[in-house]
């Protein structure tokens, strides 16, 4: 196994970690503005397989990264399952809401998923086939909460407020939705797993808005069943979760779940999670993506004092969330060069 990426998820400790970034692929790059607007809205490039795969690939050419990941977006689950998704400039997802039993009846079932993202499985044999040889191909899904969080809400929201109400006035249709979404982001990663998708990535990104037992039933017990599926079916295909913003939850998540890396939000230091989250396996994170922006010296220190945090054991280094549209694209080469450095 050559594949720094593969290597590091399968637990061995790297002299320089593998090396990848949240959005990767996005407005920060001119040519991702260009092949946007060649395909004219953000949804018309996820559903167009020769743009998604050229975005992909970007910030590999660009910058030489050892993993791509493949170019879409957790609300295209939900679309596929009938819900209504739109997206406003400058303001971002808009979804039709799911608030009652009746809604959720309207839905359609896991299974119907693959009509509407079939054009998401040809952009991953076609990376497959373009990708230089050293760099893994990740595939991904929303976590269902998360996901969830949107379908409720019709957007995003701050403190996840009209998934809380649901969960809490009417369980029942809540864990329907949930198993819902559950099923489906199976069936999806499953299909992306059969057109090469060497890694998965699953997104609970307002995981941390969960608490106590809600965070077992909504964040862990969903991550389990996919996992556990998952690795039923595709034997060896490692898994990334990532529960952000989850605090002292991020210890034992890996061994709950049994994913094979748990990615960490810059809200946790790096010497902390050596410490109690690092022992259980592969960690990917954490720099701060505002350091993209800010640059400078700040940004060579950042990203060295991480990379010597996590040195002792398993690491992928990444950002603890996605670069931002503000980001200056030269800042992504200092930050490489400081890792590959440290
Ligand atoms: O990381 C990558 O490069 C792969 C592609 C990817 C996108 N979205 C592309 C995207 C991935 C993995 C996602 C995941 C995603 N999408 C998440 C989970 C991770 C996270 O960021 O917390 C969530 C919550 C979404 C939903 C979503 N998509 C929102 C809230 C927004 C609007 C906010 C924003 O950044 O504009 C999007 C749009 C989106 N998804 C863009 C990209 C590149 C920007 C769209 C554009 O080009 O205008």
């Amino acid at each position: 196994m050559t594949k720094l990426l593969l290597r590091a998820l399968a637990g061995e400790t790297l002299p320089t970690p593998p090396i990848w970034m949240m959005r990767q692929a996005g407005r920060y790059l001119p040519e991702y503005r260009a092949t946007r607007a060649q395909a004219g809205d953000f949804l018309s490039l996820c559903y167009n397989p020769e743009l998604a795969a050229e975005v992909t690939l970007q910030p590999i050419r660009r910058y030489g990264f050892d993993a791509a990941i493949l170019f879409a977006d957790i609300l295209l689950v939900p679309q596929a399952l009938g819900a209504d998704l739109w997206f406003v400039t400058g303001e971002g997802p808009r979804l039709s809401q799911i608030r009652s039993a009746a809604d959720l009846d309207a839905l359609k079932p896991a299974e119907a998923i693959h009509e509407t993202l079939s054009p998401i499985y040809e952009t991953v044999r076609i990376l497959r086939r373009e990708l230089p040889a050293e760099t893994t191909l990740i595939g991904f899904a929303g976590a269902p909460w998360t996901v969830a969080t949107y379908m409720v809400a019709g957007r995003g929201t701050p403190d996840q407020a009209p998934a809380h109400a649901l969960k809490d006035a009417d369980r029942g249709s809540f864990v329907r939705l949930i198993d819902l979404i559950t099923e489906a982001t199976i069936a999806y990663l499953s299909r992306q797993i059969e057109a090469g998708a060497e890694v998965v990535k699953l997104f609970d990104s307002w995981a941390g808005s969960l608490k106590g037992q809600d965070f077992d039933d909504f964040a862990v017990e969903p991550a389990r069943r996919i996992i556990a599926t998952l690795k039923a079916r595709h034997p060896g295909v490692p898994i990334i979760a990532f529960p952000r913003e989850a605090g002292q939850r991020y210890i034992g998540f890996a061994k709950a779940t049994g994913a094979d890396c748990v990615a960490l939000d810059n809200s946790v230091s790096a010497e902390w999670a050596a410490s109690h989250v690092q022992a259980d396996g592969c960690v990917q994170g954490n720099l701060a993506p505002q350091q993209m922006v800010t640059g400078g010296p700040g940004l060579v220190a950042e990203a060295q004092r991480i990379t010597r945090a996590f040195r002792g054991g398993p690491h992928i280094f990444n950002l603890g969330h996605g670069i931002t549209p503000d980001a200056d694209p030269d800042n992504v080469a200092r930050m490489i060069e400081a890792v590959r450095t440290a």
